[in-house]
């Protein structure tokens, strides 16, 4: 067993968004979908859940309608306005109507523009999120964050808007690559990091790519993304905490864009900047360094250990200048005081910058 201390629900209702795991959960769909009656049922893909796993989603749906499947591109590049418009275009060809219904079947890219594409297609139709990655299904189907990339600058245009339901089968992670699983990973380590430490405890001595049992580690990081959410919606203060450790890790993820050869998962990022922030925590909020140390050990174990040399870390540095998540043109970070206790809004000394990535490449 492997959650003896952990109470775990079914399903929990979080502002009007109900996630259902496993197979009741289609019986869920099939009854919201016999309930609301839609005029027209739309089911988007890009094209690997097109071909992996398209099929094995409608056959357990017993839907009145026949589905019509649209289909975007694989990968970022499809969070486009270019893309919302011919969405938009296909919607409006085949007869969709506010009565109609969206299922996003994929992972974040197919959930964020299919949720702003819903939340704004005439003024607004109904949508299901039903993630096919490890990290849509623990973090961005759930929440409501939903939007498109505007020129380089990544989620800058989008609304909030919740699905009616979000359907959760594991099962789509058997033909999901290891690395997309390694890299969602991090926001798994992350969600047991900001609130739960015997959830990290569990985590941190699990192999992810061993994972057969998924539904309950699934469940237990949905649930502590929603509980973040419900307190704080729009972000005011408390559901900053989620951005643990993606400070400097969406620096260095646009760096190694644009910068190398070798992009840097987006998991593996934001696993070097848990590390710095946990370095940072050490010296600034009493973190104890065994600790700091435990959780470098297993983003080295995951991603292995980067090397970052001066210029780089200008560069990353520099970076860190364009995050949204900036005010006065200071750095805030979230940082941990111990494991499940996040403190959002801190600013670091400059000085520590190096030593953190000294520390991330070191271990010292
Ligand atoms: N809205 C939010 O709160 C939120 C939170 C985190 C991330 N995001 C967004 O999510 C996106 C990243 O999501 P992602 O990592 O799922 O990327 P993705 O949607 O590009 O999926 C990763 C790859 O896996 C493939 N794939 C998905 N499911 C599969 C399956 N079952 N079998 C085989 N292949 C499969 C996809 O086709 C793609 O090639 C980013 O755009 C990010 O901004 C949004
Ligand atoms: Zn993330």
């Amino acid at each position: 067993m492997l959650f003896q201390n952990t109470v775990l629900l079914n399903t929990k209702k979080y502002i009007s968004t109900a996630v259902f795991f496993g197979n009741s959960a289609y019986q869920r769909l099939n009854d919201l979908i016999d309930s609301s009656g839609p005029s027209k049922l739309f089911v988007l893909t890009d094209r690997n859940t097109r071909q992996l796993c398209v099929k094995q989603f409608l056959e357990k749906l017993d839907p009145k309608l026949t589905p019509t499947v649209l289909e975007i591109p694989n990968g970022e590049k499809s969070k486009s306005i270019e893309q919302c418009s011919k969405l938009w275009e296909q919607l409006s060809h085949h007869g969709a109507d506010r009565h109609s219904l969206l299922i996003n079947l994929g992972g974040g890219v197919v959930t964020d523009i299919g949720g702003f594409v819903a939340g704004t297609f005439m003024r607004g139709l109904k949508f299901v999120n039903v993630p096919t990655s490890l990290l849509a299904m623990v973090d961005a189907a759930v929440g409501g964050k939903t939007g498109i990339d505007f020129g380089s600058l990544k989620n800058q245009i989008g609304i909030m808007n919740f699905p009616e339901m979000v359907l959760i089968d594991s099962i789509f992670l058997k033909s999901l690559p290891e690395a997309e699983i390694s890299s969602g990973w991090a926001e798994v380590l992350k969600h047991g990091l900001i609130s739960d430490r015997n959830y990290w405890d569990l985590c941190s001595n699990l192999n992810c790519l061993d994972i057969t049992e998924w539904e309950r580690i699934i469940e237990t990081s949905v649930n502590i993304k929603l509980g973040v959410v419900e307190a704080d919606t729009f972000e005011k203060n408390s559901r900053k905490v989620l951005n643990f450790g993606h400070t400097f890790g969406h620096a260095i993820e646009s760096f190694r864009l644009d910068h190398s050869e070798k992009a840097l998962s987006h998991g593996a990022s934001i696993g070097i900047g848990m590390v710095l922030a946990a370095y940072f925590s050490v010296q600034l909020k009493g973190l104890d360094l065994a600790t700091a140390q435990k959780i470098r050990t297993v983003v080295a174990g995951l991603y292995g250990i980067e090397h970052f040399d001066s210029n780089s870390r200008r560069r990353i540095e520099e970076l860190l200048a364009f995050d949204k998540k900036n005010s006065n043109g200071l750095t805030n970070f979230v940082l941990l005081e111990s494991v499940g206790q996040a403190i959002i809004d801190n600013k670091v000394p400059l000085e520590l910058y190096d030593r953190a990535f000294d520390f991330y490449e070191s271990g010292v």
